[in-house]
């Protein structure tokens, strides 16, 4: 009776952790909303129905047994015995060497068509991991964005990418990882998951990867990083944002344009704690350093059009001024391990840091 309670109990309590994951449902690999996608389900689907099938089977037999040769005190003589029957155990090393084959081959080709780098009309965009954030860069566009990864729909997009420590940045530009130095730094493995979109891809120091999603319908796709890398891996997520082709080309044009530059007041107070507390690790294009030098990202975002994102610190915040505020004055106090430390900014600095940072459409 006790241990039914408990089974019972068992149960109730699965299906509230099971309840509780249901917000989440979109990041859900069983729901594919792109090609890549629909290949890697198309597979799981017939795998998962033959692993089925043999579980039940394997299962059905074992109660069998169990229950047909259960020991009973008339019965005292041994069964008999199979061992060296010759086409019985023929018989039970092909059955699972076709089974396994039949699953193999799909399988195996499957890979083989993921792995292709997709031909034609292509978009390329290098993905560099960070402890704990994505950086996107867009070579033939000449953007680079944080945290949010923008893709036409109906086009494949062919992602390359590396993980990334301090220092990276400043070594190469623009940023690809087939220049990748030897030494990348404090840098570790992460993994790049839009279930989605497409299956999992690690994402490795000193070593290229590559991965390519497709989107059907527009949209936005939850992603995460799916490696442990450290203390704030949990609060390492992204978004894909999938728009129509003309919606694409207006986002692209919206990033190209040079950041807004600041009106009086706040804003271009804060300009002045920026240059003066961040430069060390954030780059602004127009913006440039007291030598006059372009500034350059080092291990931190680049926040030429900031303002144009629904998200940052690795999508772990929403952007609203509350928000901002809360983060610049004590980084590591709101997402644990953050690279980015308290600065000691005063109120009006802190109120001017975020006018400035709104200000960058
Ligand atoms: Cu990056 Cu987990």
């Amino acid at each position: 009776m006790r241990r039914r309670t408990i089974l019972v109990l068992g149960l109730v309590a699965l299906a509230a952790v099971a309840g509780a994951c249901a917000p989440n449902a979109t990041q859900s690999a069983l729901e594919p909303k792109g090609p890549y996608a629909q290949k890697g389900f198309d597979l799981f689907v017939p795998v998962f129905w033959v692993a089925t099938a043999i579980f039940f089977i394997v299962e059905g037999v074992l109660l069998f047994f169990i229950i047909r040769y259960r020991h009973r005190k008339a019965r005292a003589t041994m069964p008999p015995q199979v061992h060296g029957n010759t086409k019985l155990e023929i018989g039970w090393t092909i059955l699972p060497t076709l089974i396994l084959a039949g699953v193999a081959v799909p399988t195996v080709a499957t890979i083989w068509d993921l792995a292709a780098e997709p031909q034609g009309e292509v978009l390329q965009v290098t993905v560099l991991a960070h402890q704990w954030w994505w950086e996107f860069d867009y070579p033939d566009q000449g953007i680079i964005t944080a945290n949010e990864l923008h893709i036409p729909t109906g086009q494949p997009v062919y992602l390359t990418m590396c993980a990334v420590g301090l220092g990276y940045e400043q070594q190469i530009a623009p940023s690809t990882c087939q220049d990748q130095p030897a030494a990348v730094g404090d840098s570790v493995i992460h993994s790049f998951w839009v279930p989605e979109l497409a299956g999992t891809q690690d994402v490795i120091p000193s070593r290229t990867t590559y991965l390519t999603i497709q989107a059907d319908e527009p949209g936005t796709y939850e992603g995460q990083c799916k490696e442990f890398c450290g203390l704030s891996h949990a609060y390492m997520k992204f978004k894909v944002v999938a728009h129509d082709p003309a919606g694409f080309d207006g986002w692209i044009a919206e990033q190209q344009a040079p950041a807004a530059p600041s009106p009086p007041g706040d804003p271009e107070a804060g300009a002045g704690v920026f240059l003066g507390t961040c430069t060390g690790c954030h780059a602004i294009a127009g913006l440039e350093d007291p030598n006059g030098n372009p500034l350059i990202a080092n291990g931190g975002p680049d926040l030429t059009h900031f303002a144009s994102r629904d998200c940052f610190a690795g999508c772990m915040l929403a952007t609203t001024d509350e928000n901002l505020r809360r983060w610049l004055e004590n980084p590591p106090a709101v997402k644990a391990g953050s690279w980015m430390p308290d600065y000691g900014l005063s109120d009006q600095e802190l109120d001017q840091l975020v006018a400035f940072l709104n200000a960058l459409e």
